[in-house]
């Protein structure tokens, strides 16, 4: 009987690719997918480590999995993903009903996981980068995400990711224009790249090469990219998101703190000053580019004074949205070991503080959009309400329209005539 695997996503866009590798590699293998993990032979658990939240949730859900291996003693359990590579062989001692446990950086072991005696563990780091070059499953049929680099050396002071994804590693732009090739030739019409730092892709070409190359494949409509690191965004990349049709106007540019002492601290590479800067270039060389961003509320030392400069920051820039996150402790890391870490009831208020302010920009931003006309990529039906159509702007904005019959991955121009926080209404030109 064929063997069925089930996969449990924590964590980033770039777990959720690994997820599409993961069954990939499995389904050539002879295994069948199953959203059920009672009918499961195999499930695997792709974790999280950035911050304690999510770790909780891995818990939580692990503790889960041993009545299951109670029921049937046969199924196979594997920790997959950040977490993986954090606490490695002691998982096993944690759990000793898990079976394999690999890192992010070993997911072809996959390929002959049903020879592996368990416990067997996968966790070396950097193996060849041209063993990533798996064939991801993925189920959209319009959108998809595409790996360019692996790891990060960036260090900040906070982040788990460095010791969980090893060193920066770009793939070859040859690989990666293959891979969205034959994306196209499926009927895909819009990309993602994917990096902890897509402004520091080297290859055969830097960063703005790589987008000049897949601008030019046919049928791929729209070239998105997560995340950019301020310090390695240069106005030469600006001008060429400027200057390549496909390259939308959107950019995720995580900016942290708005206070030079925190970021100093944090190790990022950049002041406020050095970020507005950029901020400003961006605005005039990308007419209507939306910017989005990343805040941490209550990292150790924050002054209430550093905190009111990230308020002053958020009014100043007015970001198109941001996800905000109070500070976590995470092993390994330098800030988990500074002095004057902040109590959570700070780090709660400020971070509320930091939201309820941004709802308010944000629901500014999209009025500000009402009454233009947007084209908008067509993804289906609203998630959130089955009588209509969703779809996104260039500027990555969700839009919804009244149910047509406008097929999925459509390009359509709609008017936008109702903003509202995390939504626009629209309505179909023609
Ligand atoms: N490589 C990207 C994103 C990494 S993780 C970048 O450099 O921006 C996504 C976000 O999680 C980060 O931007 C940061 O805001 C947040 N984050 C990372 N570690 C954290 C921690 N220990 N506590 C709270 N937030 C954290
Ligand atoms: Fe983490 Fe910084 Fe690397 Fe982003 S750039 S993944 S925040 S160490
Ligand atoms: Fe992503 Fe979480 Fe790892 S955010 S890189 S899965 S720690």
């Amino acid at each position: 009987m064929t063997k069925k695997v089930y996969i449990h996503t924590f964590g980033c866009q770039m777990n959720v690719h690994d997820t599409e590798k993961m069954y990939g590699v499995l389904l050539q293998s002879g295994y069948q997918r199953t959203e059920s993990p009672h009918a499961a032979d195999l499930i695997i658990l792709n974790t999280c480590s950035i911050r304690q939240k999510a770790e909780q949730k891995f818990y939580s859900e692990l503790g889960r999995l041993k009545s299951y291996k109670k029921i049937r003693s046969d199924i196979k359990i594997a920790i997959a993903g950040c977490i993986a590579q954090q606490e490695g062989n002691n998982l096993f001692k944690k759990a000793p009903y898990v079976d394999y446990v690999f890192g992010p950086q070993n997911i072809q072991v996959l390929r002959s996981i049903a020879g592996k005696r368990p416990p067997y563990s996968a966790l070396e780091e950097n193996p060849d980068i041209e063993l990533h070059d798996l064939p991801a499953e993925r189920d959209d049929g319009i959108k998809a995400w595409i790996s360019i680099m692996y790891g990060c050396n960036n260090f900040c002071s906070y982040c788990v990711v460095p010791y969980t994804r090893g060193r920066e590693r770009s793939r070859p732009s040859e690989n990666i224009y293959a891979e969205v090739s034959q994306l196209a030739e499926k009927g895909y019409k819009e990309i993602t790249l994917l990096g902890q730092n897509v402004n520091s892709y080297a290859s055969d070409v830097d960063f703005a090469g790589l987008l000049k190359k897949l601008n030019g494949i046919d049928g791929i409509e729209r070239i998105r990219f997560v995340t950019s690191h301020p310090k390695d965004l240069s106005l030469g990349l600006i001008h060429a998101i400027a200057d390549l049709p496909k390259v939308c106007e959107n950019i995720h540019l995580p900016l942290q703190s708005g206070s030079n002492a925190v970021l100093m601290r944090m190790n990022r590479g950049y002041t406020y000053e050095g970020y507005v800067n950029k901020i400003g270039a961006l605005k005039n060389v990308i007419p209507g580019i939306s910017i989005t961003s990343d805040i941490i509320a209550g990292f150790p030392g924050e002054s209430d004074d550093d905190h009111v400069q990230t308020i002053q920051a958020l009014k100043e820039i007015c970001f198109d949205g941001i996800f905000a996150f109070m500070f976590s402790s995470r092993p390994h890391t330098r800030a988990a070991a500074y002095e004057n870490q902040i109590p959570e009831d700070i780090r709660l208020q400020r971070l509320s503080e930091i939201l309820k302010l941004q709802d308010e920009i944000t629901l500014r931003k999209n009025k500000a959009i009402e009454g233009s006309v947007q084209q908008i990529l067509i993804e289906g039906t609203s998630e959130t309400d089955k009588q209509s159509l969703m779809g996104k702007t260039r500027t990555n904005k969700v839009v919804t329209i009244l149910k047509t019959n406008i097929p999925k991955g459509s390009l359509i121009d709609v008017e936008i005539v109702k903003a509202r926080k995390h939504s626009l209404e629209g309505i179909p030109l023609s």
